[in-house]
C-alpha cells in the first residue's frame, strides 16, 4: 500500500482555507496556490540524500553538502496542475518539465488524453505529479499509467486536496506511488465533486466560469 503524508503546516492550512472559501477570486486563488505548491515542495524534498563537496570559499578550502540523487522532474496535469509549477520550481529551480493533458468528461467522469509532452530522460528521474484534486483518482491513475509506460519507475503524486475515494484508487492501481497532500477531505458529491472541496480548480484558477 502506498504511503499518504498529510502536510499539516499551519500555513498551508490557512492558506487553503483562504482557497477554499467562494469570495476568493482568481487572482488571489492563484497566488496561494503558488505559495502552498512552494511550501508543499519545501515538504516533499525534506528527505532528499546529500553527498559531500569541496568547495572553496573566499577564505579557504571546505567540505560542504549538496542535494545528490537521482535528477528530478515535476509534470503538472492540465490544466490546474500549471498552477503549481511556479511554486515548487522556486524551491527545485533545476527540475525539468513534462505535461500531461487529461481531461475529465463531465458525463462518465472519465479522464480525456489529450497532450502529453516529457523532457527526454524522464524514466531516468524522480517524477513529481503536480495536481491541485485527486477525486476519483482518475485522472491520476491515469496520468500514473501514462508515465510508467514511458519507463518511469520512482513516482509521487503531489495533491492540494484529495478525496477518501481518490486515495483509494490511487493506492490500489499504483501501490508504489506515495501519496502528498495538504488535506483530506471527507467524500465526492453525485457529479464526483469533492466535498467540502474547493470547487472546480481549473475554472476557479484561470477564470472560466
Ligand atoms: C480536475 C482536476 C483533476 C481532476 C480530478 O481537472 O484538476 O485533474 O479533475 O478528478 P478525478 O480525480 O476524478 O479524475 P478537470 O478534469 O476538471 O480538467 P481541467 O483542469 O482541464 O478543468
Ligand atoms: N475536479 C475539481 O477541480 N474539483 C473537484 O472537486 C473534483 C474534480
Amino acid at each position: 500500500m502506498g504511503k499518504v503524508v498529510i502536510f499539516e503546516h499551519p500555513m498551508i492550512t490557512h492558506k487553503l482555507t483562504l482557497m477554499r472559501c467562494k469570495e476568493t477570486g482568481a487572482k488571489d486563488f492563484r497566488n496561494l496556490l503558488s505559495e502552498i505548491s512552494m511550501l508543499m515542495a519545501y515538504e516533499i524534498t525534506r528527505d532528499l540524500p546529500l553527498e559531500n563537496v569541496e568547495i572553496e570559499t573566499p577564505l579557504c578550502k571546505t567540505t560542504c553538502k549538496k542535494v545528490s540523487g537521482k535528477k528530478m522532474a515535476i509534470v503538472p496535469i492540465l490544466r490546474a496542475g500549471l498552477g503549481m509549477v511556479d511554486g515548487f520550481l522556486s524551491i527545485v529551480p533545476v527540475a525539468k518539465v513534462g505535461h500531461i493533458g487529461l481531461y475529465r468528461d463531465p458525463d462518465t467522469h472519465l479522464p480525456v488524453e489529450y497532450y502529453f509532452k516529457m523532457p527526454p530522460d524522464i524514466a531516468d528521474r524522480t517524477v513529481i505529479l503536480l495536481d491541485p484534486m485527486l477525486a476519483t483518482g482518475g485522472s491520476a491513475s491515469a496520468a500514473i499509467d501514462c508515465l510508467k509506460a514511458r519507463g518511469c519507475t520512482d513516482i509521487m503524486l503531489m495533491n492540494l486536496v484529495a478525496a477518501p475515494e481518490g486515495i483509494e484508487r490511487v493506492q490500489n492501481n499504483h501501490p508504489d506511488v506515495g501519496i502528498y497532500v495538504a488535506a483530506v477531505d471527507e467524500r465526492l458529491n453525485e457529479h464526483c465533486y469533492i466535498l467540502p472541496g474547493l470547487g472546480d480548480a481549473g475554472d476557479r484558477l484561470f477564470g472560466t466560469k
